[in-house]
């Protein structure tokens, strides 16, 4: 029996040093707390909005941001609000690959698209990075008819590389000639701290290959889980028809919600804020590291993002670092987990930052060392 009048729990958070965790002590509650009440009041009482493709304001609104901000220009018509960044990804999969079919994949990359290509019965073809990102021309001799390719040119996730110029341009030729696809998960390349932005992948994309993917878990908060897909022309109509024979389509009232946030300019403000604060906190972090790991530890690209890597100088089991991982009690984690085989994974770590105060950080990177030099 439900029992009335409890209060409801508050979110747990994430241990200190978790990758993927947005600053949600900084987030503007109240402001977020109105947006959401109007959009409530709207929603009710009204006829239902069944629009599979989501919400027309919230996608005029995910227009108007992501063109000037992602250089991405679209017709709001050929966005789709998600529930996520995985679900997108499972929906691309289910539309696009039948079983047996191959998807390139960074390596090391994102675990749970790993996890969403292998559900779809699709074999997975782990393409190694080197400095410039995904390496096309291995992918092409590993799976040169692969039906589509995943991956985070703004940050490589984990390794935090940028993709070069010459790269985007080798995979949209690969995609063009063999009339695959390319999943470009965009998931906080809104976060760039220094250096000059690169342009997207959809942003250069001529012959509409380019499935843009862009998500709102680091911009507000991943519990919100709303994402957005911006689809080449062509794929609007049966991505529409999957969705809506799928799950209809995303809730109303917090599509409403950010919809009214955006619009007032709340979006805009709170992303620059927080592009700010993260500045500060990666650099927070990067002074503990030096105090307490000074050269045994080497840190990977720091230009972008919420995370970025730190590989051990030394040779380190992976043993003892999940085992240092656990005592410290440290939400990092080992590097090697992301890797398609984690024997042959680079011994390491994936350091989050943009969550935590500049003493949380450097407490949490203090009781880590200690626990990995006892
Ligand atoms: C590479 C990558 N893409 C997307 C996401 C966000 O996924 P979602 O929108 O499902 O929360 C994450 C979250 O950590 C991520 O690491």
């Amino acid at each position: 029996m439900v029992s009335m009048g409890r209060p409801i729990e508050p979110l747990t958070q994430r241990p200190v040093l978790a990758p993927g965790v947005p600053a949600t002590d900084l987030f503007p509650r109240e402001s977020w707390a109105r947006a959401i009440a109007r959009g409530g009041r709207l929603a009710s009482g009204r006829k239902v909005e069944d629009d599979p493709l989501g919400w027309k304001p919230l996608r005029l609104a995910i227009a108007d941001h992501i063109g000037p901000s992602r250089g991405v220009v679209c017709d709001p018509d050929q966005i789709m609000i998600v529930d996520g960044a995985r679900c997108a990804i499972e929906l691309i999969l289910k539309l696009l690959t039948d079983p047996g079919d191959r998807a390139w994949l960074e390596d090391p990359g994102y675990t749970e698209a790993r996890q969403a290509i292998l559900h779809n019965g699709v074999k997975v073809v782990p393409v190694p990075c080197d400095r410039e990102g995904l390496m096309v021309a291995q992918g092409e001799r590993m799976a040169p008819s692969a039906r589509l390719a995943y991956v985070t040119p703004a940050h490589q996730y984990p390794s935090g590389i940028v993709m070069s110029a010459k790269r985007r341009l080798d995979l949209l030729a690969w995609a063009d000639r063999n009339a695959a696809w390319i999943i470009e998960d965009d998931y906080d390349g809104e976060f760039r701290h220094r250096g000059t932005l690169t342009a997207t992948l959809a942003s250069i994309d001529r012959s509409h290959r380019v499935i843009h993917l862009g998500t709102f878990s680091k911009s507000m908060f991943p519990a919100l889980r709303l994402a957005y897909l911006v689809l080449p022309p062509k794929l609007v109509d049966p991505a529409a028809a999957l969705r809506f024979a799928l799950s209809g389509h995303t809730g109303v009232t917090a599509q409403r919600g950010l919809a009214e946030f955006i619009i007032s300019g709340q979006f805009a403000a709170h992303v620059r804020a927080m592009r700010q604060a993260y500045g500060q906190r990666q650099q927070a972090l990067l002074t503990a590291l030096d105090l307490h790991f000074s050269d045994t530890i080497l840190i990977g690209p720091d230009d972008t993002g919420l995370h970025m890597t730190g590989k051990f100088a030394a040779h380190i089991t992976e043993a003892k670092i999940a085992d240092a991982l656990k005592r410290s009690g440290v939400g990092a984690k080992p590097l090697s987990a992301y890797f398609a085989d984690p024997n042959y994974g680079v011994p390491g770590l994936v350091l989050g930052y943009a969550g935590w105060s500049e003493k949380a950080l450097s407490e949490g990177v203090r009781k880590l060392a200690s626990a990995l030099a006892n």
